[in-house]
């Protein structure tokens, strides 16, 4: 280890809008993940680099270092394809639910390894924790043995990246998400280390993702299927619509119920549409182009896997999910119909509800949430419900409704754009209609 190097000047460097070397990238992620950096410089440190950014080799050589600092898995003796999809974050996007037994009912191996609630986002481990009994925490031996029974396993990476899931917990308690280069080496590291076959990733677009404009999210998602390429791991990525939450629930235990709908044949469109999409490109990329992963929705084949994997994990679904002890509605206050819903609204109001961590270690509210009533385009009648809010704590209402506020509009117009209303276009229905798979990348 090169002595030479301490984290002050490494900071200085980022914060000047200098390059950080190799050798400087290497130190800081290993001390960092040592305990030999301090939390507040890795802040520090995070905070220059969303200010000044990074350059692709720069993002290269951080997310090898934060690879190296753990160890990395291989499931090439498995006999079966591995494959993995990782979404950039969104609000209510609870598509790894349903998507990873979809996959493994198709005949691939998904090992997920699984993050918790970044920002306003909400985390697949927070989600499935709200199952009583599941557990993140699954040591390496048991994983292969569950991915040859059951097909999937889903758990915190552990001694994967172990940089990241120090650098992910610090970032999410220091306003330090937004971040191109960040984003990109939190994801592909551990997603690299965690040894599938191949990977579909997620990048959110709109005012629920991480990045603001269209323009960052291509950037992102090229970077990131760059990164595959050059560790030998076929990847593919889509632009998806994050302007609105997806489905109709934010928050833990709200969403795997609605996860649990889509894998019994039903749920919201959208979240249907994107499960089968990604499970498409998922099987594609495996190898098992021909298998109709709809067909595992509608045989029940895809909710058996589920089970199977919540059992080997120890969760118990025959107890009910949990929901917040105190409830609000939002009713309608005149008729018309629901224009757009603003995800970054309703993300923060769900956060604010208890679904999401405002310091490190903080445990969610499993049961905090928001149902969502009306869809953009719906109609709407004076005195509907729009929203239900969940909580268990009820002084919490306040600032939620404070959030969700603004966020939504009901009548002729919407929120979609001021650029809507002058030319006249119809918002409504406008926003009604916006794809939500935006693009895919390949190279
Ligand atoms: N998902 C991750 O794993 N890391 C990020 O930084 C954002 C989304």
């Amino acid at each position: 280890m090169n002595a030479s190097f301490d984290a002050p000047t490494i900071i200085r460097t980022k914060r000047d809008g200098g390059r950080l070397s190799d050798a400087a990238i290497d130190w800081i992620i290993a001390a960092y993940t040592d305990g030999r950096v301090a939390e507040e410089q890795m802040a520090a440190l995070a905070m220059a680099i969303v200010f000044r950014g990074m350059d692709r080799a720069e993002i290269a050589r951080w997310t090898a270092a934060m690879i190296a600092s753990g160890r990395r898995m291989d499931f090439s003796d498995l006999g079966l394809p591995t494959v993995d999809k990782h979404s950039t974050g969104g609000v209510g996007d609870k598509i790894t639910l349903p998507l990873v037994p979809v996959v493994a009912a198709c005949g691939a191996a998904v090992p997920q390894a699984a993050g918790r609630g970044l920002g306003h986002t909400g985390g697949t481990l927070d989600k499935l924790e709200s199952i009583a009994g599941f557990s993140a925490e699954l040591p390496a031996a048991r994983m292969r043995e569950q991915l040859r029974d059951v097909g999937a396993a889903i758990f915190a990476a552990g001694e994967l990246a172990p940089a990241d899931a120090k650098l992910y917990a610090l970032r999410d308690v220091t306003a330090t998400v937004e971040s191109l280069p960040l984003i990109a080496s939190s994801v592909m590291s551990k997603k690299l280390a965690e040894g599938a076959g191949a990977l579909v990733l997620d990048v959110k677009v709109g005012s629920g993702a991480l990045l603001a404009s269209e323009q960052q999210c291509r950037e992102l998602a090229h970077t990131m299927v760059e990164l595959g390429a050059a560790h030998g791991v076929p990847t593919h990525a889509f632009l998806t619509d994050m302007n609105r939450p997806l489905g109709a629930t934010v928050g833990n235990a709200l969403e795997v119920a609605e996860a649990l709908e889509v894998l019994a044949g039903g749920g919201p469109p959208d979240v249907v549409e994107l499960t089968l999409r990604l499970a498409t490109e998922m099987l594609e990329l495996a190898g098992i182009g021909d298998r109709d992963p709809a067909e595992t929705l509608r045989d029940g084949t895809a909710m058996d896997r589920f089970r199977r994997l919540v059992a080997a994990q120890g969760g118990d679904l025959s107890v009910p999910l949990p929901i917040g002890a105190h409830s609000e509605v939002v009713t309608a206050e005149r008729g018309g119909t629901m224009g757009d819903i603003d995800a970054m609204a309703v993300g923060l109001a769900a956060w604010r509800l208890g679904a999401g961590r405002p310091r490190p270690g903080v445990a969610v509210q499993a049961g905090a949430g928001i149902r969502i009533h009306r869809r953009p385009g719906q109609p709407v009648a004076p005195g509907e419900p729009l929203f239900t809010l969940y909580t268990d704590t009820p002084e919490r209402f306040g600032a939620a409704l404070a959030e969700l506020d603004g966020g939504y509009r009901v009548g002729p117009t919407s929120l979609v754009s001021g650029a809507d209303l002058v030319s006249g276009a119809d918002p409504v229905s406008e926003a009604a209609a916006r794809p939500l798979i935006i693009d895919r990348i390949v190279t």
